[in-house]
């Protein structure tokens, strides 16, 4: 009789764990924001007290968060940019990237599948990171870092010079790597999806960086150039992960005595490179309202009609069908150029079809 009733036990144990949320809880710093702005106002003990009060960070990232001042504001400005792309680039798909306020799990429930959409919210955010700190590096908001000193001693061939503020990546992407990957586990396998995704997202970096230069002379002769490296707009990066979530691979996991990792499921698939996304679990269609999920399904969602893809009324409506609205909106229209320089424009009254799935 004790024996089972133990069992029964262990086995609700067992249920409630598996009902365990996400545990990238940090991302809850992109939502509160307002709250953590004003940090920059506490004393250094205030501060070091506040970031202990965020019980969803882990000690690790307790202590990187009291490493100075402006690390708090940083990281919060990180995991609000990642959260933004994502939205940004999902706004065309059934599932948009929708975030929940009164939810500490951020993104609902959905997290728990380990789908690619959970690859690209992995990458996009530890990428989120990274951005932000190595942008307060370049702009002195950091004390523990600037801007990249070793890239004056790099040749360039041309008749150019370093100079300015090369941003400097290293401490970024170290700060992230430590931040964002404080929770996971090499022994399981979401831990190694997550961490490979993390890092998917903050290569994703280093390959959008460009140079810009500056011309220096008297009165406009470009007798000297001077250059420096920086990161592209976070834009590019969303563009680019979008990409790699198009191509991203699915892998099992593989469990040996010494070294667990994960393999392509389908035979003959070649290795993912650090740079791609990968996932281990199919996604559900995101058709349907579930709220256990978190799924708000596609009911009511702006579909474009002639589109074949994502947004496209056929598969955003996933064969539900639509209804369309005539409005009257005003634009511009009949627009001159005139000399010089300006455009000139007439407002008309246009008819305009909106379709809404059903
Ligand atoms: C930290 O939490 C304690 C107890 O809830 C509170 O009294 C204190 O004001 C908080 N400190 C900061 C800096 O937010
Ligand atoms: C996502 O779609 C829902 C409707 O399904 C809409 O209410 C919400 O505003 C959208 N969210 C974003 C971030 O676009
Ligand atoms: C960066 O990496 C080094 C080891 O490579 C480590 O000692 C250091 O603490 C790291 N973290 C930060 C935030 O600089
Ligand atoms: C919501 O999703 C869960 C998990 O996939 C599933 O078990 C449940 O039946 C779904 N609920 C509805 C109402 O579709
Ligand atoms: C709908 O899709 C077509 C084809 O992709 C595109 O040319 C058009 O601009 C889209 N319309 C809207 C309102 O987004």
């Amino acid at each position: 009789m004790r024996g089972v009733r133990a069992a029964a036990c262990v086995a609700l144990l067992v249920a409630t764990a598996s009902l365990q949320p996400v545990t990238a809880t940090w991302w809850l710093l992109g939502l509160n924001s307002a709250q953590i702005q004003s940090s920059a106002e506490l004393a250094p003990r205030h501060y070091r007290e506040e970031c202990n009060n965020l019980t969803y960070l882990v000690a690790k990232q307790k202590q990187l968060c009291s490493l100075s001042q402006n690390v708090l504001k940083t990281v919060s400005l990180g995991a609000r940019t990642g959260i933004g792309e994502c939205q940004h680039q999902f706004r065309m798909h059934r599932w948009n990237c929708s975030t929940f306020t009164d939810s500490p799990h951020v993104f609902g429930h959905l997290l728990r599948i380990k789908s690619r959409e959970k690859a690209y919210v992995y990458g996009i955010s530890a990428a989120g990171v990274a951005y932000a700190v190595t942008r307060a590096c370049s702009r002195g908001e950091l004390t523990e870092c600037g801007c990249d000193e070793r890239i004056r001693q790099r040749p360039n061939r041309g008749r150019w010079e370093w100079g300015g503020c090369s941003e400097d990546l290293t401490f970024g992407e170290n700060f992230s790597k430590e931040f964002v990957d404080a929770r996971e586990s090499r022994n399981t396998a979401e831990g190694l999806m997550n961490l490979h995704n993390n890092e998917a997202g903050r290569r994703a970096i280093r390959s959008e960086m460009e140079i810009l230069c500056k011309c220096h002379g008297v009165s406009g002769s470009c007798s000297m150039r001077v250059c420096w490296r920086r990161m592209r707009a976070f834009r590019s990066i969303g563009d680019s992960l979008l990409h790699r979530f198009e191509g991203a691979v699915i892998v099992r996991y593989v469990n040996r005595k010494k070294r667990k990792k994960l393999r392509p499921k389908r035979r003959g698939f070649k290795k993912p490179s650090r740079r791609d996304l990968v996932y281990l679990e199919e996604s559900p269609d995101y058709c349907n309202r579930n709220q256990t999920l978190g799924v708000l399904g596609t009911v009511g969602r702006l579909c474009n009609k002639t589109s074949w893809g994502m947004d496209g009324c056929k598969i955003l409506c996933c064969g539900r069908g639509y209804q369309t609205m005539v409005k009257d909106v005003e634009e511009k229209c009949n627009c001159r150029f005139i000399w010089c320089c300006k455009v000139e424009c007439e407002r008309c009254r246009v008819r305009r079809e909106e379709h809404y799935c059903n």
